[in-house]
């Protein structure tokens, strides 16, 4: 990598106009031998020119993208355990969970560690609104050497470098926990970043006690997905409860919430059928008798519930007629309304403060 090209103007023409993405290219160290750019497409265009790159995001629908215009060889997930790239700089959007970023600093410090890297250098940027201290804290448990650039159009990037020699690894990751819900005692395992972590959201909670009425009536072999998995708690709990009557399955769009089902329904010895999709897409018409979540509010830090909308009412097209969709919420949002205009008959099942369970059936 040329230094001396390398200034903010360059990054400029190269089209990088998001405040975090110009930071961060700006930012990162003169030279590279392999960039990995974690969560941020828009930064391999800027890369590419000076060192090796390889990619990868969680949210399926950011990845897709990546893979059809750069090809399937820039995609390396740091979290599956396969052989991938030996970078010395990975440049990263800072995620918004301590979780998320611990457990991929435990990662990436195992990566370096293993591989002789000891010149890792981490340049993770976001917007200055969203960052306090303790992303700081966390990086300090895996690099010596953590500091904060000037901030520049609100943004500002974190450096980690210096892979600390005996790092606080702390409890590790994935995290396991052991659950209970009525008479099933479940254990749960996620990584870092997953909603709720290894625990049962009390939405997730009032839901599962439900599972008495949503079960019975079941065709025999009935075929049952969880939308928006997670940690896999529904999708588990309705396997061990139906203990092989059923077929369950389970998606997320998130590579995180897939991994931590699959290692959930592992640890708890059941079969889920588990996948990365978006929403229902690719579900044929009429195949499923009983669709269940806790859905998404909204996408990131986006505070746009359209997609949420769509999905629930895609669940109309997915089910049988008289097939069933079960649904939590929080109380103040108005889905109950949206799925009986939309789906079909829907019937408010429990209500606390804060949470809602219904019942609609396709009609
Ligand atoms: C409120 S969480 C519920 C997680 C889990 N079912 C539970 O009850 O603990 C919603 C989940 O939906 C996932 N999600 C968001 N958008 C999605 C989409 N378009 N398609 C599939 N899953 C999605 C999120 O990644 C998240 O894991």
């Amino acid at each position: 990598m040329d230094a001396g090209r390398k200034t903010l103007a360059a990054w400029e023409n190269r089209g990088v106009d998001d405040p975090v993405d110009e930071i961060i290219a700006a930012e990162a160290p003169p030279s590279a031998r392999h960039i990995w750019i974690l969560g941020r497409p828009k930064l391999i265009a800027a890369a590419r020119p000076w060192a090796p790159t390889s990619f990868w995001c969680d949210d399926l629908r950011d990845l897709e993208p990546v893979r059809r215009s750069h090809g399937e060889d820039i995609i390396a997930n740091p979290m599956d355990g396969e052989e991938g790239p030996v970078p010395d700089q990975v440049w990263m959007e800072l995620p918004e969970s301590l979780d998320a970023l611990d457990d991929i600093l435990s990662i990436l410090h195992g990566l370096a560690a293993a591989r002789g890297v000891t010149n890792l250098h981490v340049v993770a940027g976001g917007r200055i609104r969203r960052m306090n201290k303790s992303l700081n804290d966390v990086a300090a448990r895996w690099f010596d050497d953590v500091h904060a650039s000037l901030g520049r159009r609100r943004a500002r990037v974190l450096h980690f470098s210096s892979p600390r020699v005996n790092p606080a690894r702390g409890a590790g990751w994935p995290r396991r926990n052991r659950i209970r819900t009525m008479n099933l005692e479940v254990e749960l395992v996620a990584h870092g970043g997953v909603f709720h972590g290894a625990g049962l959201d009390p939405g997730t909670a009032l839901l599962l006690d439900q599972r008495g009425t949503m079960l019975s009536r079941l065709p025999s072999r009935a075929r049952i997905l969880d939308l928006g998995c997670g940690n896999g708690v529904i999708a588990t709990t309705l396997a061990l409860e139906l203990q092989g009557a059923a077929a369950v399955s389970a998606r997320d769009v998130s590579w995180i919430a897939v991994d931590s089902t699959r290692m959930t329904a592992r640890a708890n010895h059941i079969d889920v059928d588990v996948s990365q999709a978006d929403g229902l897409r690719g579900i044929p018409d009429r195949s499923l008798d009983l669709v269940v979540t806790n859905p998404p509010f909204h996408r990131g830090s986006a505070r746009d519930s359209a997609p949420t909308r769509r999905m629930l009412t895609d669940a109309g097209r997915v089910l049988r007629p008289g097939g069933q969709l079960w649904c939590v919420y929080n109380s103040h949002l108005p889905w109950g309304e949206h799925l009986d205009a939309e789906v079909g008959p829907t019937q408010q099942v429990a209500r606390t403060k804060a949470y809602t369970v219904t019942r609609t059936i396709r009609e």
